[in-house]
């Protein structure tokens, strides 16, 4: 996340932004989604009776983290992929003994706050904070080459991507952390569509206020002049993808301007502005597997909303 006050918006939102409104399909990454608001929004979300998955995820690590450090073993060098504010992490610090701990994010500021939280917390614990946008590149640090890592990928942010870029991403982790390692990893769960409905479209409008931050952010740092008012929040659920989706419906024909470049859009159109995959519990081992992830063990809470899944990187074997 960038700080508030520096107001030069990085290339990729505006190739992003420009790219996607002029596409047949208009969609903006969900990325962008997360400013300094976006993310104070997204915060508030998950303290929403509706959004039962954060609250759900956190009591499964607090049940079952002493299994993970009985599975995957003391020592660990812990590695989270996204980390963002490590709201989770002392949760699995605590029950596991880690060797060492690695937040990889994409915002500096997260990052520094995450690591002089935690250090008040564990003081003997090596922090070493990577910045980097784990999609394109996770270069992990030296000093934790020789020692035997575990992965942890909460949240469901597995979810945000298609099914082949998350295989994508599964592999590459497995690429980074070797053969042997483990991950852990918090995938939502297929389940009752007017429950999933509701935990994207909360009765308070939270979720709208994030998905339309998506707007405002534009017209600041990209010189926009989009009528908030000409959009409304909409989340549909896609069953041939298993999916729910965030839109921005355009409630009148409107004209505006971006970055100096003209936009019209007729009303009833959309744009796209997020995916968030559900997984039954055999689509979820199946997406591991495809990356070269073995599960072994998995955890859900007594009505199955979410999973906690922990896979093990395969050695390639030749079997049949
Ligand atoms: C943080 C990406 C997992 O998809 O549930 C919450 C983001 N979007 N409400 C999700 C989100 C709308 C969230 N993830």
């Amino acid at each position: 996340m960038r700080a508030a006050t520096d107001l030069a918006a990085p290339a990729a939102f505006r190739e992003d932004v420009l790219a996607g409104l002029s596409a047949p399909i208009r969609a903006i990454p969900a990325r962008w989604l997360y400013d300094r608001r976006g993310s104070e929004l997204f915060e508030e979300i998950t303290r929403l009776p509706e959004y039962y998955l954060t609250r759900t995820e956190r009591s499964l690590l607090q049940r079952h983290c002493g299994e993970v450090a009985a599975i995957a073993g003391e020592g660990n060098a812990v590695v989270e992929f996204g980390s963002g504010s490590s709201a989770k992490t002392p949760i699995l610090l605590e029950a596991i003994r880690p060797s060492a701990y690695v937040p990889i994010d994409i915002c500096g500021e997260f990052l520094r706050e995450s690591a002089r939280s935690l250090t008040r917390s564990f003081p003997s614990l090596p922090i070493h904070p990577v910045q980097a946008d784990f999609m394109t590149s996770m270069p992990l640090p030296e000093a934790i080459a020789a020692e035997p890592k575990l992965g942890f990928f909460p949240g469901s942010t597995i979810g945000n991507m298609v099914p082949r870029t998350a295989v994508n991403l599964l592999r590459a982790m497995k690429e980074a952390l070797g053969i042997g390692s483990y991950l852990l990893i918090g995938i939502d769960r297929l389940k009752d569509v007017g429950m999933l409905l509701r935990a994207y479209d909360d009765p308070a409008g939270v979720t709208a206020a994030f998905n339309l931050n998506l707007l405002a952010r534009i017209n600041s740092e990209l010189d926009g002049s989009i009528p908030l008012d000409g959009f409304r929040h909409k989340a549909v659920w896609n069953d041939p993808m298993s999916r729910i989706e965030m839109h921005l419906e355009v409630l009148r024909d409107l004209s505006f301007t971006v970055a100096g470049l003209g936009f019209a859009i007729p009303a009833g159109e959309t744009i796209h502005t997020e995916n968030s995959h559900k997984y039954g519990p055999r689509d979820a081992r199946l997406l591991l597997r495809a990356a070269g992830w073995s599960p072994v063990k998995e955890w859900t809470d007594p009505k199955g909303l979410f999973a906690l899944i922990l896979a093990e990187a395969e050695a390639i074997r030749f079997a049949p």
